[in-house]
């Protein structure tokens, strides 16, 4: 599944939920996140985000990667 990380904090655009195919996007209390079950990873959001917050998991960088167990905590509880 694409990965919502830290850029989007505090910024939360939200041009990817209004791509999202299957509106698997959803709002946290600090940035938003994508369920990881129901991303068909179309890619449609990564490039409509404007601070670049959104990455193919095996993408994210190394220094992000802990956003990939935030994004599915956010579903499935940690
Ligand atoms: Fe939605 Fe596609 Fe982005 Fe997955 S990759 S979150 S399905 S827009
Ligand atoms: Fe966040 Fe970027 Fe979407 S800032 S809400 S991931 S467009």
């Amino acid at each position: 599944p694409y990965v919502i990380t830290e850029a989007c904090i505090s910024v939360k655009d939200r041009s990817c939920v209004d791509v999202c195919p299957v509106d698997c996007i959803y709002e946290g209390e600090d940035q938003l996140y994508i369920n990881p079950d129901e991303c068909i990873d179309c890619g449609a959001c990564e490039p409509e985000c404007p601070v670049t917050a959104i990455f193919p998991e095996e993408d994210v960088p190394t220094q992000l990667r802990s956003f990939i167990a935030k994004n599915k905590d956010v579903f499935e509880g940690p």
